[in-house]
């Protein structure tokens, strides 16, 4: 009787807080990034990160303004839009921004609602609530603007069986390289200007109905030069997590420094994607070509004494720089990426959860210390 008890108690207090949230959000649905020549990335995407087709819109659907490539990974879908002629929109943000993440859009069961609740709350609107059709049913999309010029777009979906958006056919192509393991975006980073944390905190706790879950400050995140501010945001169901960084005081330029530099703005600073098997998944990832941040070997010479003991061989972990960290509820193994456009702007994280929902802390310092090795190399610390 009394487990039933607790089981009724743990279903209501779940339905109350679900009711309480004005923003209902199922997961991520697309990123779209602003690239010179969409073509082009796409096929990197695919050559090395083991995504496959999935649409494109452009002149053959009739679209003389831009050329779309959406490709898909597990539950992953990223589009590369360039302008199809000068003097556009699009090609202003590529001039100033470079390549670079435009949209993290969200899957919501209706966009106007969303639209209509973070406007009220305060949200500059970028896309009024549009329903846009073709044979395959329809979808509606809204969207507001974040830090920089970066958007979330509201896409509503559940009336739409076509395979991604109208306006988009499906992108025939023999080549489909296998797929590296890549599941689902695990979490988004923004990096914004000093003294901008809080306002974004503020943005995402009134606007969006997110939570604060964790901060760390420049005494958990410094190295002997730099230091940095990070807080992170999560929606209500946890499914969408933004960690939020600014730069802190440090001896050098700090790498949330050179990306602002470097972007002229404030943008997403790295996605990171979860695997459920991170050696296959970086074994893959390096054979195709990507390239990791390295930390010195003597990381790995008392792992167990400071993490515990762990399912996976040591030596593989240390053979490809794979690193772990452990918090109340498990465990976490994660690699970070160099910057994957020409400016050292975004970069990407690979992660395995065993239980852990925190973020790695514990490697901050080693990280940190290997990226300014990166800049160093670059000139920019
Ligand atoms: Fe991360």
């Amino acid at each position: 009787m009394s487990s039933l008890t607790i089981v009724r108690k743990k279903s209501t207090e779940s339905v109350t807080s679900s009711m309480n949230d004005f923003m209902p959000i199922n997961g991520t649905d697309y990123v779209e990034f602003y690239v010179s020549n969409s073509k082009q990335a796409a096929h990197f995407y695919k050559s090395a990160l083991g995504f496959h087709s999935l649409a494109y819109s452009g002149l053959e659907t009739g679209n003389k303004k831009t050329e779309s490539y959406a490709v898909a990974q597990g539950k992953i879908k990223f589009v590369f839009t360039s302008p199809l002629h000068s003097g556009t929109e699009i090609g202003i943000h590529i001039d100033q921004h470079g390549d670079g993440v435009k949209v993290t859009a969200l899957w919501v069961d209706d966009a106007t609602l969303s639209f209509n609740e973070a406007i009220s709350r305060g949200a500059t609107p970028y896309l009024s609530p549009t329903k846009e059709e073709d044979e395959f049913g329809y979808v509606v999309r809204s969207g507001i603007y974040a830090y920089g010029e970066v958007v979330h777009i509201f896409v509503e979906r559940s009336k739409y069986h076509g395979v991604f958006l109208p306006g988009f056919k499906p992108w025939k192509t023999l080549y489909n390289p296998e797929s590296t393991g890549l599941e689902y975006v695990d979490h988004m980073v923004g990096n914004v200007e000093l003294g901008h944390m809080n306002k974004w905190v503020k943005f995402y706790q009134e606007v969006m109905g997110f939570k604060q879950i964790l901060s760390f400050d420049d005494k958990d995140i410094s190295t002997e030069y730099t230091a940095l501010m990070s807080k992170v945001m999560s929606n209500n169901n946890g499914k969408i997590k933004f960690p939020i960084n600014e730069p802190a005081a440090g001896l050098k330029r700090s790498q949330v420094e050179e990306y602002l530099d470097f972007y002229e703005g404030e943008g997403v600073q790295h996605i990171a994607m979860a695997t459920h098997d991170i050696i296959k998944t970086v074994s893959q990832l390096k054979a195709r070509g990507i390239e990791f941040l390295q930390v010195p070997d003597s990381y790995y010479d008392n792992l167990v004494e400071r993490i515990g003991s762990i399912e996976e061989d040591i030596e593989l972990l240390r053979d490809l720089n794979i690193l772990v960290d452990r918090d109340e509820e498990g465990y976490l193994l994660q690699i970070f990426s160099k910057t994957v456009q020409a400016r050292p702007t975004l970069f990407f994280e690979i992660i395995q959860r065993k239980g852990a929902t925190s973020f790695g802390k514990g490697n901050f310092k080693a990280l940190f210390e290997a990226i300014e090795r990166e800049q160093a190399l670059r000139g920019t610390l």
